[in-house]
C-alpha cells in the first residue's frame, strides 16, 4: 500500500489527509464490459446500480465520480472517463489499517455462508467488490437521499441576475423553482429588521452620494445609523467593489451596476412577498434568515436574535416542519439562540452553524465537535472548500469527512456559495453542472447555496428524469 500526503483543507492538521493509493490492478484503468462481466453472477441489483449509478452518467456526461464510505471516516473515489475506470482510495487515520477495515465492512454485508467463496472473488476482483459492497448497502440501507430531497437555497435571492436581496431577485428565485429564499438580517437605527449582506450599504446602495455626511470615521456607512424612512430613499445596486471605492462591479456579466430602480426591504417585506407567492401558487417555499453580525449589533445595544423570532413567529414560523433554518456564523448567538431566545419564544425551529475555513471553527470538525454542536444545530452551513478540497483535480477529488460527521450527528449540511459566473468554478470541475453533481452525490450534501438557483434546479430534475 503506497501512502502520499495531500494538503489538507485549511484548519484540518495534516495527519488527518494522508490519502492511501492501491498500487496493481487496483489503479489499473478497467473498462465498464469487464467490470459488468465481474459483478454479473453476483450482484441480483446489477442492473439498477449500473443503470442507476454509472450508465446514464456515461451517457449524459461522459464522466463519472463515485465516492462512498466504509468504515468511519475512511473514503473513496471512483472516477470513469470514456469507459475506463480509475480508482484512487483516500482514508483519514487508519493509516495502514484502512484496507483490513474496509475488508471487513464488505464481509458484514455478506451472509456468512457466502463468505468463504466472496473472498476468493474478493482476491480476484477486490476493487469491484469493495465498490459494489458498498453501492449494494447504499441502496439496500436506503440511505442515498432521493433527489427530491436535495434542496436549493437562492443565495440573497437570483443573485446571479438580479441585484441581491431586492423582491425582484427573490421573485425570480422563486419562479426559477428554489426551495429557499435566503434573507441576511441587520437592524436599523429604529429597531426595523432590514434584509441586507453587510452591515454597511456602500457596496449595494447609493447612500454615498445620497447621505455624503453619515459616514463613520472609519468611512463606511452603517445601516444601524440610519432609520428605515432614510433607507427607503436608497436605490439599490448589483453589488460594487468596495476596496477600490468605485462602482466597478464585483461579477462584471450580471446586472448593470445603477441600472433602473430597486429598493432595500424589510424581514416582514419579505416574509409577506413569499408567503403570498405560497399562496397563489400553491407552493411552499421556505425562507433562511441569517442573523447578521450579533455580536455587533449586541454592542450596538439590538438583541437582533430576538427580533427576528419574534417576527419569525409573528408569521407563523414555530417548529421544526415549518420551512424555515435560522442561520448564523456565531456559536456563541447559536446557544443563546437555542437556550434562551427560542424557548422564550415558545417556538423550537431548525438552527444552521455556518462555519468558515478558520481557526475559531476548527475544533467543530472533528467527531467531538461535531457531537457538541449538534446540540444547538439541525444544520452546518460550510463554506464549500471545507468539503472538496481546493487543490482537489478532476483525477483526485478530495473529500472531506465534514458531511459524513454531520449526518452522523444528525445536521443536514448547505455549503456556500455556489456561482457560475467565469472564474468562479473551481478547476477540478468541468463546469457549474459537474460542480454540482460533485457536491451533491459525490459529497452527498443535502443543499446549497447558489446565486444561480434556476441552474441547480434544472440539475436536480434532470437527475431525477435520467434515474427514473
Ligand atoms: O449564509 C450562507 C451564506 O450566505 C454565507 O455567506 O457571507 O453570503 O452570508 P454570506
Ligand atoms: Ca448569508
Amino acid at each position: 500500500m503506497a501512502t502520499r500526503n495531500v494538503s489538507p483543507p485549511s484548519g484540518r492538521a495534516e495527519h488527518r489527509w494522508r490519502a492511501v493509493a492501491f498500487p496493481g490492478t487496483l489503479t489499473k484503468p478497467m473498462s465498464i464490459d469487464a467490470i459488468e462481466s465481474a459483478l454479473k453472477p453476483y450482484l441480483k441489483m446489477k442492473q439498477d446500480l449500473l443503470e442507476r449509478s454509472w450508465n446514464d452518467k456515461i451517457v449524459d456526461t461522459l464522466a463519472i465520480r463515485l465516492r462512498y464510505r466504509l468504515g468511519s471516516q475512511a473514503t473513496r473515489a471512483c472516477t470513469a472517463r470514456g469507459g475506463d475506470i480509475h480508482i484512487h482510495i483516500s482514508c483519514v487515520d487508519y493509516g495502514a489499517n484502512c484496507y483490513q477495515q474496509q475488508e471487513s465492512h464488505i464481509k458484514s454485508h455478506t451472509s456468512a455462508a457466502k463468505v468463504s467463496s466472496m473472498q476468493k472473488i474478493i482476491s480476484q476482483f477486490r476493487y469491484v467488490f469493495l465498490m459494489s459492497a458498498l453501492l449494494m448497502a447504499v441502496t439496500l440501507s436506503g440511505s442515498t437521499r432521493v433527489y427530491a430531497q436535495k434542496v436549493v437555497v437562492a443565495h440573497r435571492g437570483a443573485s446571479g441576475y438580479l441585484p441581491e436581496h431586492t423582491l425582484e431577485a427573490k421573485a425570480m428565485a422563486y419562479a426559477m423553482g428554489a426551495d429557499y429564499l435566503e434573507q441576511d438580517v441587520v437592524m436599523t437605527k429604529d429597531d426595523q429588521l432590514l434584509v441586507l449582506h453587510d452591515i454597511t450599504l456602500e457596496r449595494t446602495t447609493d447612500v454615498a452620494s445620497r447621505f455624503a455626511n453619515r459616514a463613520r470615521s472609519d468611512g463606511h456607512y452603517y445601516a444601524i445609523d440610519f432609520t428605515l424612512a432614510e433607507l427607503r430613499q436608497l436605490r439599490v445596486n448589483e453589488g460594487v467593489r468596495e476596496a477600490v471605492n468605485t462602482r466597478s462591479a464585483v461579477y462584471p456579466e450580471r446586472f448593470p451596476v445603477d441600472a433602473s430602480s430597486f429598493q432595500l426591504n424589510t424581514l416582514e417585506e419579505e416574509i409577506e412577498f413569499i408567503q403570498g407567492m405560497n399562496k397563489s401558487t400553491g407552493r411552499d417555499v421556505g425562507i433562511y434568515p441569517e442573523i447578521k453580525s450579533p455580536e455587533f449589533h449586541r454592542a450596538e445595544g439590538k438583541d437582533l436574535s430576538t427580533a427576528v423570532i419574534s417576527v419569525l413567529k409573528r408569521y407563523g414560523y414555530m417548529t421544526k416542519q415549518h420551512k424555515v433554518f435560522v442561520q448564523t456564523f456565531s456559536y456563541e448567538e447559536l446557544k443563546i439562540l437555542h437556550e434562551e431566545v427560542l424557548p422564550a419564544a415558545g417556538v423550537s425551529l431548525n438552527l444552521v452553524q455556518l462555519i468558515a475555513g478558520e481557526a475559531t471553527y476548527d475544533w467543530m470538525l472533528d467527531a467531538q465537535g461535531m457531537k457538541e454542536l449538534a446540540r444547538y444545530a439541525d444544520g452546518l452551513g460550510p463554506e464549500k472548500a471545507m468539503i472538496i478540497d481546493r487543490d482537489s483535480t478532476p483525477d483526485d477529488i478530495i473529500i472531506s469527512d465534514l458531511v459524513e460527521l454531520a449526518h452522523a450527528n444528525g445536521m443536514q449540511v448547505h455549503p456556500y456559495t455556489f456561482r457560475a459566473d467565469e472564474g468562479q468554478v473551481p478547476h477540478f470541475a468541468e463546469n457549474f453542472e459537474e460542480l454540482l453533481d460533485l457536491y451533491y452525490f459525490d459529497a452527498n450534501v443535502d443543499g446549497v447555496f447558489t446565486d444561480f438557483p434556476d441552474k441547480a434546479v434544472n440539475f436536480l430534475r434532470s437527475k431525477a428524469r435520467t434515474t427514473r
